[in-house]
């Protein structure tokens, strides 16, 4: 079992650079499967999603080569039309080769991410898109099987702006005849890194406020693409400085990506400076509370409010944090209870009373970002911490402890 001994109370300072986005990675892999020629990627994080995807595709047919941070992908032989049940299942982003696979072979047979029925959350988006454009859908055995000769531009408003969503019918559309229209699509960087990759790779794609207007052609040619910086992860770094009171340069990064956190850094009393790529955050004595809803982008993101949420523990007062994209994101708090945080919840919202301190505790990974709130919390703690169930935390943070440990925490990795 791998777990991280921490011994909090340092506060952490210098700076650290960080890794291209695993959330533009996946989909830009999976972009791959959209034309015969070579995509190559750089400044793609070595964690365990990509490995997935990277799996995923290779068991396609694609042919798959990964170096330090770039990989290279031709989907050039005999494509299989069935995708692998284990990886799509371990991961919902793999259920993103759907719309390529049919937009290029004319059927697809993926298996349901984690058992869930077609027509309902969380893939319902995916699948009325897909039938927008023309494709038959139908269930088989635990799979999707989608068909179609060949998929036709259509209009398409989405109830709700879902990143998966959006990103599966901009793949599919790229390869449809005629022109789609995606009203209330979602607009996170990825996303738009997505549809730059897509463009360079021949799509006509244009996008204004919410709306994506997609000129489908009849076949892709290869690219060449470098991720956007990963927000998340540098989003979490700055909270790792914050929450520990100290100093952290972040570099590599997009301060217009990371906005609303830094707004709200800001407003909790952070001292911050911009300097182009760089963000450098310095930590107040203690957080002053704030209020925070998260919603799509651009508002404040729910993969940060997991690690918002150890910071804001800490904090001079009372901060009200409502998680308004997933109902189910609070798997984390039971730990940062256990380790003296005051945390309340009604429906989707959390009251967060904050604490002079939390207290060193042993404590198990839930998901990838519930696993980073509890190593900072860990950061800021009195005593030890152990977090285990780190491939959680892996599954999105590549080497995490050795960027911690390079701002002066006190991290031990345990193999065992
Ligand atoms: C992506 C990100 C994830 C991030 C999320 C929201 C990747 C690999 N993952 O996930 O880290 O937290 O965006 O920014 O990029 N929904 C439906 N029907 C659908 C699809 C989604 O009801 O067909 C709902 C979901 O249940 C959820 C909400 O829409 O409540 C947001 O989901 P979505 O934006 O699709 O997130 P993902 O693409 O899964």
């Amino acid at each position: 079992m791998e777990s991280y001994r921490i011994e909090g109370g340092a506060p952490l300072s210098g700076a650290v650079r960080v890794d291209g986005a695993k959330n533009a990675a996946l989909p830009a892999c999976i972009a791959s499967l959209l034309t015969d020629e070579r995509v190559v990627l750089h400044r793609v994080p070595q964690l365990r999603d990509v490995s997935t995807i990277l799996y995923t595709l290779g068991a396609l047919g694609g042919r798959v080569v990964r170096h330090a941070d770039h990989v290279s992908i031709s989907a050039c032989g005999s494509l299989s039309e069935e995708a692998d049940a284990y990886s799509v299942r371990q991961m919902r982003a793999s259920f993103l080769v759907l719309g390529p696979l049919v937009a290029r072979l004319g059927q697809a047979v993926v298996p349901l991410p984690g058992g869930c029925a077609i027509g309902r959350r969380p893939i319902d988006l995916h699948l009325d898109g897909l039938k927008a454009l023309g494709a038959r859908v139908a269930e088989k055995e635990g799979a999707v099987v989608v068909t179609a000769e060949r998929l036709r531009g259509a209009r398409i408003e989405l109830s709700y702006p879902s990143v998966g969503a959006t990103e599966q019918i901009l793949m599919a559309a790229s390869l449809a005849k005629g022109e789609t229209v995606i009203e209330n699509g979602a607009v996170e960087p990825e996303v738009e890194d997505l549809a730059r990759l897509l463009r360079k790779m021949g799509a006509e794609i244009e996008v204004v406020d919410r709306t994506y207007r997609v000129a489908g052609a009849s076949r892709l040619r290869g690219a060449e693409h470098e991720l956007i910086p990963d927000r998340m992860e540098a989003g979490t770094l700055l909270l790792a400085g914050a929450v520990t009171g100290g100093s952290v340069t972040v570099a590599g990064c997009r301060s217009d990506h990371l906005a609303p956190l830094l707004g709200l850094l800001e407003s909790s009393g952070a001292g911050l400076t911009i300097d182009g790529e760089m963000v450098t955050v310095r930590g107040p004595v203690r957080p002053l509370p704030v209020d925070v809803v998260t919603a799509p982008h651009p508002g404040f993101p729910t993969d940060l409010h997991p690690p918002l949420a150890a910071y804001l523990s800490l904090a001079a007062g009372a901060s009200s944090l409502v998680e308004a994209v997933f109902e189910g994101r609070f798997a984390y708090t039971d730990a940062l209870c256990a380790m003296g945080a005051r945390i309340t919840r009604t429906g989707a919202a959390l009251t967060i009373g904050g604490v002079e301190s939390l207290n060193g505790r042993a404590v198990a990974a839930t998901d990838i970002r519930g696993g980073a709130a509890m190593v900072l919390a860990g950061l800021a703690a009195d005593g030890y911490t152990t977090v285990t169930q780190l491939e959680h935390i892996e599954r999105g943070y590549a080497r995490l402890e050795e960027k911690l440990v390079s701002l002066g925490a006190r991290i031990e990795r345990d193999d065992e």
